[in-house]
């Protein structure tokens, strides 16, 4: 019995002190991250997107390690163009708080798309600290869900140094050697059984109680939940808000409960932020739900969280190469988002809608508007005139032609042009989105 007892005292000592360096080396999981000298120091300042034009950080290409350089058919000058200054000025109801620096030029670059504040929220870095720990949860309800899982986490760690700590220790001291005989071992122990199930079960018990508790919360939103729809189809998010207003990123308001109507065009696919600690399977012809109530304004991961294909891991990346985001508008800011963009997307002039998604759906990369050729024909002056296609014959390019040339672009192929450069847009262009483009390239005589 003695050999027991400090068999009991070293292996509890011995669980403690891994446990002990695991901390030492990772740090706390329950504690706030610190910056460490590698990370940008833009990440963490605090979110102000409608300060003074002029002190906003640079936004700085997401970090994404695996992205490649510019792919064929995606020049450089398409990639992440400087901070445009005048920026805060282009939307009518930003209230830009400060005066505009006179010593920033007003006029965008050339050729250069012009963000709305909105979207550079969502082209902001992603405000996650990276630790070996999971980022610091940013929704109300998290904070059980963590808990549940670091103390699943430390018991599995404990229990494997214990029970390892353990064998070994026993392995060692019961060798066979010579001069000791084998004994039989003892057929029944009731108190070393009544301890190893009655400790055993109330573990269990706790780690139920608290599970179903916080699950039970995790699946019930409350009432006033800001609700939005979620479509995915391989390989992009659509998310339509109350008022009709539709984009790839998620936009949502702080301390204001967030609730997600989701489902599918064609495969299983699942709607992960991880910052929410929410991922929810997202399945064709059936709704599923999911909701948070995020409490830090900010702009963070969200991930496709079921493999749907081969751009799985690039699900609703843009043509520029930055990831969907969830951006955590401040108070007022959500209103705001949902006033503009429906008053940018809803109506206006049509030439000026083509033109804006020339710039952003990455058409620049291919289609110059100046007549010179680059991957694809140049924009100038092509409405209306008769083309030479690849396999000889003739076509008029009216709005049928571009049309078809937006959705479905391998149908026909312009002579003395690569064969199949051209991405599909179907399903990706809504009708206004159509329309704005003939217009546009209508318009460029
Ligand atoms: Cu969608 Cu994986």
């Amino acid at each position: 019995m003695k050999s027991f007892t400090r068999t009991l005292i070293a292996v509890g000592t011995t669980s403690v002190v891994s446990i002990a360096i695991l901390f030492a080396i990772f740090g706390s999981p329950l504690a706030e991250a610190q910056p460490t000298a590698a990370e940008p120091q833009v990440t963490k300042q605090p979110i102000q997107p409608d300060g003074p034009a002029g002190t906003k950080p640079p936004p700085v290409t997401q970090p994404d390690k695996n992205a490649p350089g510019p792919g064929p058919g995606e020049s450089g000058a398409t990639r992440r163009p400087p901070p445009d200054p005048a920026m805060n000025q282009s939307t009518s109801s930003t209230n830009t708080g400060g005066p505009a620096n006179p010593a920033v030029p007003a006029a965008p670059a050339a050729g250069a798309p012009q963000r709305t504040w909105y979207e550079e929220l969502a082209y902001r870095p992603i405000m996650e600290d990276g630790t070996f720990w999971m980022p610091k949860a940013v929704n109300i309800e998290a904070d059980d869900s963590d808990r549940m899982f670091y103390a699943v986490l430390g018991l599995s760690a404990f229990f494997f140094f214990a029970i390892t700590g353990a064998v070994i220790f026993f392995v060692i001291k019961y060798r066979h050697r010579p001069g000791h005989k084998a004994q039989p071992s003892a057929a029944h122990n009731d108190a070393l059984e009544v301890t190893w199930t009655v400790i055993p079960t109330i573990i269990c018990v706790f780690l139920f109680y608290y599970g179903w508790r916080t699950y039970v919360r995790i699946v019930t939103p409350p009432n006033k939940a800001v609700e939005v729809q979620l479509l995915a189809w391989r390989w992009n998010w659509n998310f339509t808000h109350f008022n009709g207003v539709e984009d790839s990123d998620l936009h949502v308001p702080v301390n204001r409960p967030v609730r997600l109507v989701m489902t599918s065009k064609d495969v299983l696919h699942a709607f992960y932020a991880p910052v929410m600690r929410v991922k929810q399977d997202i399945i064709p012809r059936r709704y599923t739900y999911a909701w948070f109530m995020p409490t830090k304004p900010g702009t963070y991961r969200l991930t496709c969280a079921e493999y749907c294909g081969t751009d799985h891991s690039q699900m609703g990346k843009t043509a520029d190469g930055r990831r969907a985001v969830v951006v955590v508008h401040k108070e007022g800011d959500y209103e705001r988002y949902l006033a503009d963009k429906q008053a940018l997307d809803g109506g206006g002039d049509p030439v000026e809608h083509g033109k804006r998604l020339y710039e952003k759906k990455g058409c620049t990369a291919c289609h110059s508007i100046d007549g010179s050729a680059r991957v694809g024909p140049s924009f100038k002056g092509t409405f209306g005139t008769e083309q030479a296609m690849a396999d000889g014959s003739k076509v008029t390019v009216d709005e049928n032609y571009i049309r078809e040339s937006l959705l479905t672009p391998n149908a026909k192929t312009r002579a003395g042009y690569p064969a199949g450069a051209m991405p599909a847009f179907e399903g990706q262009l809504k009708e206004r989105d159509i329309e704005g483009l003939i217009a546009y390239i209508k318009s460029l005589k």
